[in-house]
């Protein structure tokens, strides 16, 4: 189907692409802690651990979470906007000797990546808030299309005033909206001194 986009969507995408390729340009952007969160953990190992499946990683940055999963047993794809970001998460997994699959792909375009599913788990650490409006539902309908019965989609994400633009940030309402299908099972808010959450979401066990 072709996308009809106005020019200042147009404009919206490629300045948050530009910021982003900046950020990966000028050194490590600020976020790239090398720490895998304790939510992350939690899921994987903790108390009712998933059994490892399929995972994909929207947003993966340079692959801390990816190589994680990778060596907990899951089999990884990770696709990241920013090729400088995408390199270096390749050769985070292979100093690692994880097997991931990293693909420079948009998280909104994901018939275009390559990354056919189904996935049991899917997880966006702070991937999704800071995609323009317009890009959200495309999201949602290719999680939900690459989605396995009871996948999880764990999310942390800023809320909207934590950066200084209109349209960034995310709410649970605006995920109730955007995946039909899926149910908000938990929001849990971040430790940051703006705000933020972890937002847990479950596909239904069988299609609808
Ligand atoms: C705040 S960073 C977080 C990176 C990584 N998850 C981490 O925590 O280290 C957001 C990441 O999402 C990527 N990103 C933003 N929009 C994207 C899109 N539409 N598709 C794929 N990746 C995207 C950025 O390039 C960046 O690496």
């Amino acid at each position: 189907m072709s996308e009809t986009r106005t020019v200042a969507e147009l404009d919206q995408e490629a300045a948050a692409r530009r910021a982003l390729e900046d950020f990966y340009r000028d050194g490590k952007p600020p976020w790239d802690s090398g720490i895998t969160p304790p939510e992350l953990v939690a899921l994987i190992e903790g108390p009712g651990a998933l059994m490892p499946g399929q995972a994909l990683e929207l947003g993966c940055g340079t692959g801390t979470n990816a190589v994680y999963l990778a060596r907990r047993g899951w089999r990884v794809a990770a696709v990241d906007l920013v090729d400088r970001a995408v390199r270096q998460a390749r050769e985070k997994a292979a100093a690692a000797e994880a097997d991931v699959t990293v693909l420079c792909g948009d998280a909104t375009r994901l018939d275009e990546v390559g990354v056919p599913g189904p996935y049991d788990l899917f997880f966006d650490l702070s991937c999704y808030c800071g995609i323009p409006p317009h890009r959200r539902d495309a999201y949602a309908a290719g999680l939900t299309k690459r989605a396995a019965p009871g996948a999880r989609l764990l999310m942390f994400g800023y809320g909207p005033g934590a950066f200084d633009d209109t349209w960034s940030g995310v709410t649970a309402d605006e995920l109730r909206a955007r995946f039909a299908g899926w149910e908000l099972a938990d929001v849990t808010p971040g430790t940051n001194p703006v705000p933020t959450f972890w937002f847990t979401l479950h596909r239904a066990a069988a299609a609808a």
